[in-house]
C-alpha cells in the first residue's frame, strides 16, 4: 500500500496523477468519492461544512468541503460582500476578480475547499428570486463576470463551481419546471453564458439544476451532459448534481452525472447503495465509475487541494471590507439625476430627511442558500413576507429564511458626511409623519426596500409593502427627493417623474451604507451600468405572469415556454420587439460628461476567421475624474433572424476631468463568445452568416453610433470557415 499517494502526484499533469489515484481505489473507495453527506436536517460535516464528500487518507485524498455562495462564504461569519449582481454592474473584470479573491481566501479559512458560487444562470425572468445571485442577462458580460469570480475564488486553491446548469431561470415550482427551449435558443443565450464562464475559468465543477430541459431532468439529460458540456465543450472536470436534484442512479450516472451532490437521493435511494446495485447488475459498467472518480480527482488536482488540503485559519476582515466597499462604490448605477441635485453639498445642504428602509441600522441582503451571515452579526433579522409564488417544495427555502440587513447604516454614513446639515431620520411606516419630515427638510433620501431569495419569485416589480406609496407622498412633500433602492434585480418605479435622483444599490453589502453616502455627496463618482434591463411594466416581459404548476403540491413538471423569445433574453427581446424599457441594459449615469469621437471600425480581412476593430477617443469632457464603459454591440445580417444588436466587448475607461484616450478593440470570431456566429442547430455547429455586419460603440444598448459596416462573402472556398 502506498500511503498518501495524493500529495506526490500533485506535481505531475491532472489527468495522469487522477489515474495513478483510481488505480489504487476499491470499488468502496470510489463509491465514496461520488456522494457524500449534507448538513441539512442531519449532523454538521467536517469543519461544519454544509455539505461535504469524505476523502480517502490512505492515499492522502482530501475530503471535499463545500460552501455556497455567489457573494461571500456561508459557512459561519463571513464578509457580506455586496450581491454578485452589484459586481456584475461594475462591468469592472478586475473588480470582479478582487470580489472573488476575497470570497475565496474567506472560504478557504472556513475550513472548506471548494466553492458553491458560480451562480451564471442568466436573467430570462427578472422575478426571479435568485436574479442577486446572477451577473444579469447578457451571455457575454455574465460568462465574463462568473469567470472573474472563479479565477479570484480559484486564486485560494479552491475547486469552483459554476450552477445551475442549464436554464434554471425561476424559482416557481423549480422541481418540477420544465424549460422548454429550441437549441439554437440555449445555444446563443444560457447555455452561451456557461461556455463563456467555464472556458474563461478553467473552472473544474457544475452543477446540475432541480429543472428538466425539454422534458428531461437536467441531471439525467445526456444531450446538455455528456453532449454538449463534456463533448462539444470538452469540459474535463465533474458534474455534481445540485441537492435533491438527482432522481436515478444509473441511469444519470450514465447521462454524465458525476458526484450527487451531498443530500443524497430525493426520489429513494442513494447513490452508495444503488450505484453499487447498478455495477453489480451489469445496468452500468465499472469505467464509467472510473471516469467519474477520474473527473473528480482531476478536478482537486488541478484546483491545487491535494497540495492545500482543507484546514481552518483566518482571514483580513478590513482588506475584505475594503473590498466589499469598493465593489459597491463601482456597482451602484444612478439611474436618475434631475435638475443637477447629486451630488448633494455637504457644505451647503441645511437640511435631510432620511425615511425608510431601516437605514437607521443596515443594508438589506438576498437570502437563501446565498445568505452571508454578516461579521459582526446582522443588523436587523425579520421573518420575511413570502410572495403568493412561494408555494409547495420550492417555497421551502423562503418560508425558512429570514430577511436579514448587513450591519452598515446609511443614516450614519450620511451623518458622517453631512457635518453641517440636520439630518433627521423617520422609519416610513407613518407616511404623513414621513412626508412631513421631508417637507420640512432640504433634500429627502428615501430608502426602498425588495427582498428576494432562493425558493420564491416576486409577483411583479413593484415595491413591496406599501413603499410606492410612501415614494409618492414624499415626493409631491418635497421634489429634492433621492429614492435609494436595495433589490436583488430590477424593480418598476410608478413614481419615477416625480423624483429627481435614483440609485440603483442592489444588496450593497457590509460596507453599502458607507459606499452610497459617498455616492451622495459626491466623494465618489457612480459608475455602474446596469447588467439587466428595467422593464416599465411587467407586460412587456416575455411572460407577463410567471408560470407555475396548476397543482403546487403535485410533482407532475409543468412547461415554462423559453421559446417566446429563444435567444432575444433581455435587452435583445425589447430591441426585436421595439418595446422602451424603463431603463436600457448598460445604461448608468455619471456626475462628469463623456465625449466619443473619431469612431471607426475596421474589418480584419473577408478571411476564414473574420473579425473587426472598433476604435475611438473618449474625452472626459466634465469637471470631475470618472469612469466610462464602452460597449461594442453587433448586429448581424438580418436573414439571420437574430436580434438587432448583441454585446460583443465592452471596456471600463477612468479618466481624469479633460483627459481623453485612444481606445481600440479587436473582436474575432475565434473569441469564445462566438460574437460573429450563429447557431446552426441543422449542421450543430457555430456558423458565421454571408452579409452585412453593422458595428455600434455606445454608453447603453439604446445609446449607440454606428462605428462602421463591413461585409463578410463567406467562407473562402476550401477554407474551414
Ligand atoms: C441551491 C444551490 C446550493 C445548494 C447547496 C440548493 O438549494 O439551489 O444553489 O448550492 O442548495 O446549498
Amino acid at each position: 500500500m502506498v500511503l498518501a499517494l495524493a500529495p506526490f502526484l500533485a506535481a505531475t499533469d491532472p489527468d495522469q496523477a487522477a489515474d495513478a489515484l483510481v488505480a489504487q481505489m476499491t470499488l468502496d473507495e470510489k463509491i465514496q468519492l461520488v456522494h457524500g453527506g449534507y448538513t441539512f436536517g442531519g449532523p454538521a460535516g467536517p469543519n461544519d461544512a454544509e455539505e461535504w464528500v469524505s476523502g480517502i487518507p490512505r492515499l492522502g485524498i482530501p475530503d471535499i468541503l463545500y460552501s455556497d455562495g455567489p457573494n461571500g462564504v456561508v459557512v459561519g461569519p463571513g464578509t457580506a460582500l455586496p450581491s454578485s449582481m452589484a459586481s456584475a454592474a461594475s462591468w469592472d473584470l478586475n473588480e470582479a476578480r478582487k470580489f472573488g479573491q476575497a470570497i475565496g481566501a474567506e472560504v478557504r479559512a472556513a475550513g472548506m475547499d471548494s466553492w458553491l458560487g458560480g451562480n451564471v444562470n442568466l436573467v430570462r425572468e427578472p422575478r426571479d428570486g435568485r436574479t442577486f445571485e446572477t451577473a444579469g442577462e447578457d451571455p457575454l458580460l455574465a460568462g465574463s463576470i462568473k469567470a472573474a469570480h472563479l479565477a479570484g475564488v480559484q486564486d485560494a486553491n479552491l475547486i469552483g463551481t459554476l450552477k445551475h446548469y442549464a436554464l434554471n431561470d425561476q424559482e416557481t415550482g423549480r422541481l418540477m419546471a420544465n424549460s422548454a427551449i429550441g437549441e439554437r435558443g440555449a445555444r446563443e443565450s444560457d447555455l452561451l453564458a456557461f461556455e463563456i464562464a467555464l472556458k474563461e475559468s478553467n473552472a473544474q465543477s457544475v452543477m446540475c439544476s432541480y429543472n428538466l430541459i425539454n422534458g428531461t431532468y437536467t441531471c439525467q439529460n445526456d444531450d446538455y451532459l455528456n453532449g454538449v458540456l463534456k463533448g462539444d465543450w470538452r469540459f474535463p472536470g465533474y458534474v455534481q448534481s445540485d441537492a435533491f436534484a438527482s432522481h436515478s442512479s444509473a441511469m444519470s450516472a450514465m447521462a454524465g452525472l458525476d458526484q450527487e451532490e451531498p443530500g443524497g437521493f430525493y426520489f429513494g435511494g442513494a447513490w452508495d447503495v444503488s450505484l453499487e446495485s447498478a455495477i453489480q447488475s451489469g445496468a452500468m459498467p465499472e469505467a464509467r465509475l472510473d471516469n467519474m472518480v477520474h473527473r473528480i480527482l482531476r478536478a482537486m488536482f488541478a484546483a491545487g487541494v491535494m497540495e492545500n488540503p482543507p484546514a481552518m485559519g483566518t482571514f483580513d476582515a478590513d482588506s475584505d471590507a475594503a473590498v466589499a466597499q469598493e465593489v459597491e462604490e463601482q456597482g451602484a448605477v444612478l439611474l436618475k439625476n434631475a435638475n443637477g441635485l447629486l451630488p448633494l453639498d455637504a457644505g451647503k445642504v441645511a437640511s435631510i430627511a432620511v425615511i425608510g428602509g431601516h437605514a437607521d441600522v443596515g443594508v438589506l441582503s438576498g437570502g437563501g442558500s446565498a445568505q452571508v451571515t454578516p461579521v459582526g452579526g446582522a443588523a436587523l433579522t425579520l421573518a420575511p413576507e413570502c410572495p403568493a409564488t412561494s408555494v409547495g417544495t420550492s417555497g421551502e427555502a423562503c418560508h425558512n429564511a429570514s430577511e436579514v440587513y448587513d450591519p452598515s447604516s446609511p443614516l450614519e454614513a450620511i451623518r458622517a458626511l453631512a457635518t453641517g446639515a440636520n439630518v433627521q431620520y423617520a422609519d416610513g411606516t407613518d407616511i404623513g409623519a414621513a412626508a412631513a419630515m421631508a417637507g420640512a427638510s432640504s433634500v429627502a433620501v428615501v430608502f426602498v426596500t425588495v427582498w428576494t431569495s432562493e425558493g420564491m419569485d416576486l409577483d411583479d416589480l413593484s415595491l413591496p409593502n406599501g413603499q410606492d406609496a410612501l415614494v409618492s407622498a414624499v415626493a409631491e412633500a418635497n421634489p429634492h427627493t433621492v429614492v435609494v433602492v436595495e433589490s436583488g434585480g430590477p424593480v418598476t418605479m410608478a413614481w419615477l417623474d416625480s423624483v429627481d435622483g435614483v440609485l440603483e444599490a442592489w444588496y450593497p453589502g457590509q460596507k453599502g451604507g458607507e459606499a452610497i453616502a459617498n455616492i451622495l455627496f459626491g466623494a465618489v463618482n457612480p459608475s455602474g451600468r446596469l447588467p439587466v434591463t428595467f422593464p416599465k411594466s411587467v407586460a412587456d416581459l416575455p411572460r407577463p405572469v410567471v408560470p407555475g404548476p396548476s397543482d403546487p403540491t403535485a410533482t407532475t413538471p409543468f412547461d415554462v415556454d423559453y421559446n417566446v423569445e429563444g435567444f432575444d433574453v433581455g435587452y435583445k427581446w425589447f430591441d426585436a420587439r421595439g418595446i422602451e424599457p424603463l431603463f436600457p441594459f448598460g445604461f448608468g449615469l455619471s456626475y462628469t460628461t463623456f465625449a466619443l469621437a473619431n469612431v471607426q471600425a475596421t474589418a480584419a480581412g473577408a478571411d476564414v476567421v473574420p473579425g473587426f476593430t472598433v476604435s475611438f477617443d473618449v474625452q472626459n469632457t466634465g469637471t470631475r475624474a470618472g469612469a466610462e464603459v464602452e460597449q461594442v454591440y453587433l448586429g448581424l445580417p438580418a436573414g439571420v433572424g437574430d436580434a438587432p444588436r448583441r454585446l460583443v466587448a465592452l471596456e471600463k475607461v477612468a479618466l481624469d476631468a479633460g483627459a481623453s484616450q485612444h481606445v481600440s478593440i479587436s473582436v474575432s470570431a475565434s473569441d469564445v463568445s462566438h460574437p460573429l456566429s450563429y447557431w446552426n442547430a441543422r449542421a450543430k455547429n457555430w456558423e458565421i452568416a454571408r452579409g452585412e455586419y453593422v458595428v455600434y460603440v455606445g454608453d447603453s444598448s439604446r445609446n449607440l453610433t454606428e462605428a462602421g459596416r463591413f461585409y463578410y462573402p463567406g467562407p473562402r472556398r476550401g477554407g474551414r470557415g
